[in-house]
């Protein structure tokens, strides 16, 4: 199994100081950064895009975890490989032609993830099980952070869980995991777990490092 790795979701730090938060975060145990891009257009909300993620490469070596939360997707997958996201994910709803995406994704030498809407079915991924390094279960609709965790996620978990066999695929969620949620959706077969609101709420890198290893701690009791 694969291990779990807490990603801190930078959409709740403070966006006039991102470059010292990503820092901070990866101090306080970040194994990945979560990068939620949104366009205003497949979410009701904008965040930000290629240029700010460039610029924010410089102030850590955690692994880049880009959620892209845009249509279309494909005309700018480029552009975020090059500014150095290391997982590119799309969103199933996102385009007719998913599995191009992917492959795409991996063509540019990056990982590629599929992430699913609260009412999207798991199926919706059977047939690109060979072409995906991560799932990402939304537990909640996407487009803004400090909302609350969609219970019927758990068992959409569990399921890819099982659809996901022995590949090597990362299972993420995203969305209300926090202290009250993650034993649960550890035990449901998640390995990654996504957490804006959680985390930055402290405030200070003392109360990241906190709250990370109370996460941590955590899922893992929750296997
Ligand atoms: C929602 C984003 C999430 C969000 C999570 O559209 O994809 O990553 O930042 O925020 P919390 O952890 O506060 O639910
Ligand atoms: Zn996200």
């Amino acid at each position: 199994t694969l291990p779990i790795r807490i990603a801190p979701s930078i959409l709740a730090a403070d966006f006039a100081k991102l470059g010292q938060e990503v820092r901070d975060v990866t101090e306080a145990g970040a194994d990945w950064i979560h990068l939620d891009v949104m366009d205003g257009h497949f979410v009701p909300n904008i965040s930000f895009g290629p240029d700010v993620i460039r610029s924010l490469r410089p102030f850590t070596r955690a692994t880049f975890d880009c959620h892209l939360m845009i249509a279309p997707a494909d005309p700018y997958l480029e552009a975020f490989a090059k500014a150095g996201c290391d997982i590119i994910t799309v969103h199933a709803e996102a385009g007719p032609h998913l599995h191009r995406s992917l492959q795409t994704i991996r063509n540019l030498g990056k990982k590629a993830g599929v992430s699913l809407n609260p009412a999207t079915p798991p199926s919706v991924i059977e047939y690109v099980l060979d072409t995906v390094d991560l799932v990402l279960v939304m537990s909640v609709n996407p487009g803004f952070g400090g909302q609350k965790f969609v219970t019927s996620a758990l068992d959409k978990i569990r399921t890819i869980r099982s659809m996901i066999g022995d590949r090597p695929i990362e299972l993420e969620v995203d969305g209300g995991v926090a202290a009250d949620t993650i034993a649960d959706i550890s035990a449901a077969g998640a390995n990654v777990f996504v957490a804006g609101s959680a985390i930055f709420k402290g405030g200070k890198i003392e109360a990241y490092s906190d709250m990370i290893g109370t996460l941590r701690t955590l899922a893992e009791a929750g296997r």
